[in-house]
This record gives C-alpha cells, sequence and structure tokens, in this order.
C-alpha cells in the first residue's frame, strides 16, 4: 500500500451560514491522477477551495505528505507544493502571456526556464503568443495557459477545476493528452464534469454528492458501472 500524499479526513467546510462540506474524506494517491465527480453543486470546488484554505475547514483534517495543512493560509498551502488552477482561471489578461509566466514564477531560474521549455512542448500555442496580452486567447488556450502557469513551479500535486468547461470536442481531446503527459511527473487531482475527459486521466475517483463522499474506487470500474453513472453523474 502506498501512502496517499493527500488526504481529507472527515472535512466540514461552512460557508457564512450554508453547511457546504459534511464530512468528506478522500486520499490521493501519489503519481496518479484523481477525479471528483458529482452533480453541479455537489461541493466539488469547495474541496478543492478547501483544500487550497481558500474556503477554510471548519473541522477535519487534511494531510500533505503526512503533515497537517487544515490551518494554514493559501499562500503557506501554495508553497508546500500544490498548485491549484481555479475554474475561473487565474490569467491575468491585461498582461502578456509572457508576463503571466513571469508574474508565476519566484525568481527566473536556469530551472524556471527549462520548466518553460517543457511547458512550451506541451502547449505550442502560448509560445506563439508570448507576446500577445493574455486577454486575447481564445477560450482553450485561456485554459492552457491557466494549467500551463500551474506548471512554471515544481508542484507535489496540481489541482485542476474544471478545465473542459466551454471547451469544444478537439481541444477536450488535446487537453487530456496535455493532462496525461503532465501526469507522467505530478499527482494531479482533477474536477470534471465531462465524462470522457475524466475516464480519459482519471485512475482513481471519487463521487461527491451534497457534501459528502458516496462512492470511490478505480475508474477503470466506474466505466463498466451503468447504474451508478446514471444515478450519480446522469450518464448511462
Ligand atoms: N460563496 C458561497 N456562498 C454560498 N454558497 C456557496 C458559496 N460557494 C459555494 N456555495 C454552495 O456550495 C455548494 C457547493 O458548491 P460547489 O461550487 O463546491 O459545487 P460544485 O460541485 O463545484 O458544482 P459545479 O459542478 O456546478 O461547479 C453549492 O450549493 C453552492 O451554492
Ligand atoms: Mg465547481
Amino acid at each position: 500500500m502506498t501512502e496517499p500524499i493527500l488526504s481529507l479526513r472527515d472535512i466540514h467546510t461552512h460557508i457564512q451560514q450554508h453547511h457546504i462540506l459534511q464530512g468528506v474524506s478522500l486520499e490521493v494517491k501519489p503519481g496518479r491522477a484523481t477525479v471528483l465527480l458529482g452533480r453541479n453543486g455537489a461541493g466539488k470546488s469547495t474541496t478543492l477551495r478547501t483544500i487550497m484554505g481558500l474556503s477554510p475547514a471548519t473541522s477535519g483534517t487534511i494531510t500533505l505528505a503526512g503533515q497537517a495543512i487544515q490551518n494554514r493560509r493559501p499562500f503557506e498551502i501554495a508553497r508546500m507544493g500544490i498548485g491549484f488552477v481555479p475554474e475561473d482561471f487565474a490569467v491575468i489578461y491585461s498582461l502578456t502571456v509572457e508576463e503571466n509566466f513571469r508574474l508565476a514564477m519566484f525568481k527566473e531560474s536556469e530551472e524556471a526556464r527549462q520548466r518553460l521549455a517543457g511547458i512550451f512542448k506541451l502547449f505550442p500555442d502560448l509560445e506563439k503568443f508570448l507576446h500577445s496580452k493574455a486577454g486575447v486567447l481564445s477560450g482553450g488556450q485561456k485554459q492552457m495557459m491557466a494549467i500551463a502557469l500551474a506548471l512554471v513551479l515544481e508542484h507535489q500535486i496540481v489541482l485542476i477545476d474544471e478545465p473542459s468547461k466551454g471547451l469544444a470536442p478537439v481541444v477536450v481531446e488535446h487537453l487530456g493528452e496535455s493532462l496525461n503527459r503532465i501526469k507522467e511527473t505530478t499527482t494531479i487531482v482533477l474536477v470534471e464534469q465531462n465524462f470522457y475527459l475524466a475516464s480519459k486521466v482519471g485512475q482513481d475517483y471519487f463521487i461527491l454528492d451534497d457534501g459528502r463522499v458516496v462512492h470511490q474506487g478505480l475508474m477503470e470500474d466506474l466505466m463498466k458501472d451503468q447504474e451508478l453513472k446514471q444515478k450519480y453523474l446522469g450518464i448511462g
């Protein structure tokens, strides 16, 4: 049994008077891609935001490589090695693509330059538009940019919230290939409603419903389970 790199134990999160996460427990294994699935409003984004300390847990424990992080501030959690690509991607439109990358780097080292070269292999369009304002990129290119920004620094885990949102099938296909290449070097936690992309990239899955984990297992088993897919994901 490999030790989980990230684990949530009985996490409760309140936002104002709302009790959103109601005892979420899940484990992410290193070197694998874990997908969080579930209907709209199930608590997927809140789970990622709670891990990052942006919607802090009100009780429960979160450990990253054995260290408790649930009481830490978002910037500390980020520096401990968790990258985050939010739903409304964190790209600054008024800066050029290159300036966005320079902002994401702590310092411009040889290592950072090498990582950037690797990122351009993954997303060649970004190099093409290096000196354009990020605001002029297409929806798909902005999504690639958002993911790329999380790869500029070396992370233990990258959390990615619904990267396929609003993208054409051919772009989703390309995104799946890129995520699979990222998976070779980085542990990924992916929130994804697009079941095609989730199954192409994901290896382990958790289904959330009403702020709780209702099912978990291997993606290859879920793909065959018509009943479960119908019940919680509305697909059969
Ligand atoms: N800032 C907030 N204030 C009040 N309620 C919130 C807030 N953020 C989230 N919620 C509520 O928490 C619940 C879970 O939201 P969350 O964004 O985690 O869902 P989700 O699973 O990511 O859904 P989607 O697939 O639509 O993105 C929803 O009912 C939502 O309305
Ligand atoms: Mg969401």
